[in-house]
């Protein structure tokens, strides 16, 4: 809905633990005017994600944190309504790390970086926050290029019901792997088992972890996806195979930690099974996007690829709806609809 005016909210405060809604400030600001190179940007979708809660501190990090007083930064899918670059055209649509508004210039003087999305679209446009979105890439290579996983093998994948996690498992299975994934609620691991096609699920929340991973992973664990790191971690480690590789995708467990966390306990295992762990962020991968697009486009559009997506209705409700990333309060990829699609 073009109400004349860009609804914003900007970062107030760092959060300490939980993010509150205290953190953002509401404003409301006239549309901005692309000046020459220039695109004005509208947001359809806002993709609410984990690493948000790492861009509002001030830790040690892979990009700028958000300071305070700036637009809260986000990932959005949008449309350009204006466009005074040679490069786009009005109705173009788009994706770049823009921020909570309706409406953003990209490109020009503001650094603000946007990538057409494939034209026609090779599927519906929300699952470009999905599957075909970043958490989608960050699945796929986090899995087939540094985990690695061959015919046969058994992957275990914390956050199961995630974004990342659904995806990850799925590939996996599209690999001919034995998949188990960690999740938070009966419901997750229902839905993972029966709808998407995992081998076992555990409810990590009422499971001893490590008499469930030796139940559904008799023949060790070969590959484990981390999105959680902490206890969950520390109880993989005690079941991994020689020469096991542990993509580190996230620590979403330590992410609101006030204090500072301790490594794994089981750190000697990485050791004594050779293991070899590895960090990525996705945006290193962002040249090879393409690769993924093919591929996720073509499972998603062969069925072998099924998502969830939350998606709350209005800006007005993202400072609220982010927490559902830490509560666990929902399945698949969490997103705001911003404003309507194009017809
Ligand atoms: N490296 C990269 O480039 C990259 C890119 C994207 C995402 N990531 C990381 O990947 C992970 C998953 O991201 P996502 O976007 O797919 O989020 P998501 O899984 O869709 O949502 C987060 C989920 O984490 C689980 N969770 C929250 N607190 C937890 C805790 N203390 N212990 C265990 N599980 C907890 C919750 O599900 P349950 O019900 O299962 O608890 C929640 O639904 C995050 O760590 C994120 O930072 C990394």
């Amino acid at each position: 809905m073009n109400t004349g005016k860009n609804r914003q909210f900007r970062l107030a405060s760092r959060p300490v633990g939980d993010i509150t809604a205290s953190n953002f400030e509401y404003r409301e600001e006239p549309i901005p005017q692309p000046s020459d190179g220039e695109v004005l940007v509208r947001t359809i979708y806002l993709s609410l994600d984990p690493t948000n809660r790492i861009w509002m501190s001030d830790r040690p990090q892979y990009m700028p944190p958000v300071e305070i007083g700036q637009v809260m930064r986000g990932v959005v899918i949008g449309v350009v309504e204006e466009s005074k670059n040679p490069d786009f055209q009005k109705e173009d649509l788009v994706s770049g790390v823009l921020g909570w508004q309706d409406y953003a210039l990209a490109l020009g003087n503001t650094g603000l970086g946007i990538s057409k999305l494939p034209s026609p679209l090779p599927c519906p446009l929300s699952a470009f926050v999905g599957p075909l979105g970043a958490t989608g890439f960050t699945a796929y290579f986090g899995l087939l290029d540094i985990g690695q996983p061959k015919s046969g093998e058994t992957i275990v994948v914390s956050a199961a019901a995630g974004a990342v996690g659904s995806v990850v498992g799925q590939i996996a299975k599209i690999k001919g792997c034995r998949v188990v994934g960690i999740t938070g609620s009966n419901e997750k691991c229902r839905w993972l088992v029966e709808e998407l096609g995992f081998d076992d699920a555990i409810n990590y929340k009422t499971a001893d972890l490590e008499t469930a991973l030796a139940k559904s992973c008799p023949n060790g664990i070969d590959v484990y996806f981390d999105n959680v790191g902490g206890a969950i971690l520390d109880a993989v480690l005690t079941k991994i195979n020689l020469d096991a590789r542990i993509p580190l995708c996230g620590l979403i467990s330590t992410y609101n930690a006030t204090e500072p966390v301790p490594g794994p306990y089981n750190y000697s295992q990485i050791l004594m099974q050779r293991a070899r762990v590895q960090g990525f962020i996705i945006l290193d991968y962002s040249s090879r996007f393409g690769e993924a697009i093919k591929d996720i486009g073509q499972w998603v559009n062969e069925g072998k690829i099924k998502y969830a997506l939350e998606i709350v209705e209005g800006l007005e409700n993202a400072p609220l709806a982010i927490l559902k990333l830490f509560n666990g309060n929902k399945i698949g990829k969490l997103a705001v609809k911003v404003s309507e699609e194009p017809v």
